[in-house]
């Protein structure tokens, strides 16, 4: 009853709240009339929060809020105790936190489901069922796709929940970093072990035969070093040149927020899908409470 990872869901789950946010989009419903979800975000967000509160309301819910600053987590309440009280005053409670686990954490603690929208550097589940979603809607499938990931590939929680599951949904692999942002071999041994997929790890810069990018930015908040990733994040940007030689379906996905990884004026082309991206947020966002919430009911 939970969504804390993205091994929490298997194909088969997956695509059925791919196929439901595919009914639910630019609809409003009545069907969770009555309940209430509670948005906890102890780390910044955009997005998340507000594209899970679109969807509680689209589905007739009501929202209750927490801003981590005006609350008793100043006074020195503990993340325990919030946890504890907050699943007796909503039905559902999605939420986000700097600490890797602490999404876990809350879902054994609460008799509620927890939906992580993000833990530390480790996972964020939601955006990679947009992130499928997306790349379905635009390519009809992702098996066979060659779907490139680059950017911060160590720290990014996004790129940790998707590579997992585009591996889970047989496409082709390649990751694109400067060095010292590799993804962890962790991760690697993980999907290589599970599933049978074709892999690529690489630093050149280069799209051609790619079907989908997605770009992450550097996480300068999970830097010891924030001037290293300065350094970093000004010597890699995705600039008109590189698109020079790509599949004329080629598309960009980004989870955003965006800083300098991608020059503005991409946005512009036909390639950039980001912000149709982060639209898809509300009917996805609106299945996975539905998903959740039912299953609790049965
Ligand atoms: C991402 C996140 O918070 O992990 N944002 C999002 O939810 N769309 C990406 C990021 O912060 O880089």
């Amino acid at each position: 009853m939970n969504l804390i990872s993205i091994r929490d869901v298997d194909k088969n789950e997956i695509e059925s709240i791919l196929d439901l946010a595919e009914k639910m989009e630019n609809k409003s419903t009545k069907d969770l009339e009555g309940k209430i979800i509670a948005t906890l975000f102890f780390e910044p967000s955009t997005r998340t929060k507000l594209s899970f509160q679109s969807a509680a309301e689209r589905l007739g819910m009501k929202v209750i809020d927490f801003i981590a600053e005006t609350t008793s987590l100043k006074k020195g309440e503990s993340f325990i105790d919030t946890i504890k009280v907050v699943e007796g005053y909503a039905d559902i409670i999605a939420m986000r936190h700097p600490k890797e686990g602490s999404a876990r954490l809350a879902s054994q603690l609460s008799k509620i489901p927890v939906v992580n929208g993000g833990d530390g550097a480790n996972q964020h589940p939601t955006q990679t069922l947009i992130d499928l979603y997306t790349i379905r809607k635009y390519k009809g499938k992702i098996n066979g796709l060659n779907v490139g990931l680059i950017g911060d590939l160590k720290h990014a929680r996004t790129v940790h929940s998707l590579v997992y599951a585009l591996a889970m949904f047989g496409a082709n692999i390649k990751l694109i970093c400067p060095k010292g942002l590799e993804l962890d071999s962790a991760h690697l041994e993980e999907i290589q072990g599970k599933f049978n997929i074709t892999l690529e790890h690489t630093s050149e810069v280069d799209f051609k035969g790619l079907d989908v990018l997605y770009a992450v930015r550097i996480q300068k908040e999970r830097f010891a070093d924030p001037y290293e990733a300065n350094s970093i994040a000004a010597k890699y940007q995705i600039t008109m040149n590189n698109l020079e030689g790509v599949k004329d379906d080629f598309i960009i996905l980004h989870p955003l927020p965006k800083i300098n990884e991608i020059d503005p004026e991409i946005d512009d082309t036909k390639y950039a899908k980001y912000f149709e991206q982060a639209h898809f947020g509300v009917p996805v966002r609106m299945a996975v409470i539905s998903h959740l919430m039912k299953r609790i009911e049965t």
